[in-house]
């Protein structure tokens, strides 16, 4: 089971931050707004109606503080945007962070099947909606502050019957890219990129699925942190765990520790380890600075061995993994052919560190 608490207990101060959140009456928005809510930021909130306005306040709730700011105002438009964006800077004195969680979901036929209104609507419609509040906002943007588009799987895997999705998200995740080139480093973009999320609007949510709430904190982690913008990949609790830690310390990954060890168990024993395994995995997984923890049995069914890989954002982190894990040691070495030997030592992924 992959542990999902620890980084609940992050408390990040955005206090004076502003923050703009287009989209944020949605789903996926709302859990954004609450997190920089929580964490003290304003949060301006445009929505193009007087009615959705009003249906988020009251989805708010309590949270619904005096910093929230939401404003009736068409921002999908390159005009719109741009009059939001100085309008924002003139009241709050500036903008700190954006998160753009615009757009929704479209499906029902295939790419040669589309008609234009398809096309206007489920492409140019989102994709201007996105470029319009990017080139308003990334002039305002402060030094510390960070830009997050927030896009779905379907940017990087194809859905059949909903392709114009795949082509416009696919496209915004190109934008966070081109935005990084062409900002060398005086701006933080990032793309979060999700797999299904638990949002008010969700009736059957699968147990592993992200909630919206973790969406921002993610958001909030990257604000908060001094990492440089990135593509960060949320499919699930996992993923949002590793996330934050990540954002949490500023560390690149260019710091991490990735082990690899392997292990034959008894005969007879292998259901034992695993079992043990997996009990450990969810101690493992839940240590400050585990990115990642697994266990895999070999596929040749004569041969019996396991492999262990772990990731950890440092070696002080790792270290501390290997004091924490001694005493399970003996235990570990009963069920084994061999006693258990200290893994082998890498350095991050040399393709995106
Ligand atoms: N929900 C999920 O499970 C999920 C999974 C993966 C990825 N995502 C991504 O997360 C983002 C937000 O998704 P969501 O589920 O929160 O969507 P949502 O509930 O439909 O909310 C999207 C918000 O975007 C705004 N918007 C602006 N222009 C729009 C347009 N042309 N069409 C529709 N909405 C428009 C709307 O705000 P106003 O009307 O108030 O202006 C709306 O509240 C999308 O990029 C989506 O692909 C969502």
């Amino acid at each position: 089971m992959v542990s999902t608490n620890h980084h609940k207990l992050d408390v990040h101060d955005l206090s004076g931050r502003r923050v703009l959140v287009p989209g944020g009456t949605g789903g996926v928005g709302e859990g954004v707004v609450r997190r920089y809510l929580a964490a003290g930021a304003d949060v301006v909130v445009p929505t193009r109606t007087e009615q959705r306005a009003e249906e988020f306040r009251k989805v708010l709730g309590d949270a619904a503080t005096a910093r929230l700011h939401l404003v009736v105002h068409d921002y999908t438009s390159f005009a719109g945007a741009e009059g939001l964006a100085t309008e924002m800077a003139r009241n709050l004195g500036g903008i700190d962070d954006v998160v753009a969680p615009i757009g929704g979901f479209w499906s029902g036929r295939r790419l040669w099947e589309i008609d234009e209104s398809d096309w206007q609507t489920a492409f140019v419609g989102l994709a201007t909606a996105h470029a319009a509040v990017m080139r308003a906002c990334v002039p305002h943007l402060s030094p510390s502050g960070a830009y997050c588009v927030v896009v779905g799987e379907s940017a990087v895997t194809p859905v059949p019957t909903a392709g114009l999705v795949s082509m416009e998200q696919s496209a915004l995740l190109m934008m966070q890219r081109v935005l990084t080139a062409e900002l060398g480093g005086d701006r933080r973009v990032f793309a979060l990129v999700l797999g299904p999320v638990r949002t008010r609007s969700a009736t059957a949510a699968g147990p592993g699925w992200v909630t919206a709430d973790e969406v921002g904190d993610v958001a909030v982690a990257a604000s908060a942190g001094s990492l440089a913008g990135r593509e960060i990949q949320l499919r699930d609790q996992g993923d949002v765990s590793r996330a934050i830690a990540v954002l949490r310390n500023g560390r690149s990954r260019a710091e991490a520790v990735v082990t690899m060890s392997t292990m034959r168990p008894k005969p007879g024993r292998e259901s034992e380890l695993l079992d043990l395994l997996g009990e450990l995995a969810t101690q493992i997984r839940a240590e400050p600075g585990c990115l990642r923890y697994s266990a895999h049995l070999t596929r040749a069914a004569d041969h019996p061995t396991v492999l262990i890989l772990m990731e950890f954002e440092s070696s002080e982190a790792f270290e501390a993994h290997s004091a924490r894990i001694a005493e399970q040691v003996p235990r570990i070495g009963a069920l084994l052919e061999t006693p258990p030997a200290p893994p082998a030592l890498f350095g991050s992924d040399m393709t995106t560190a």
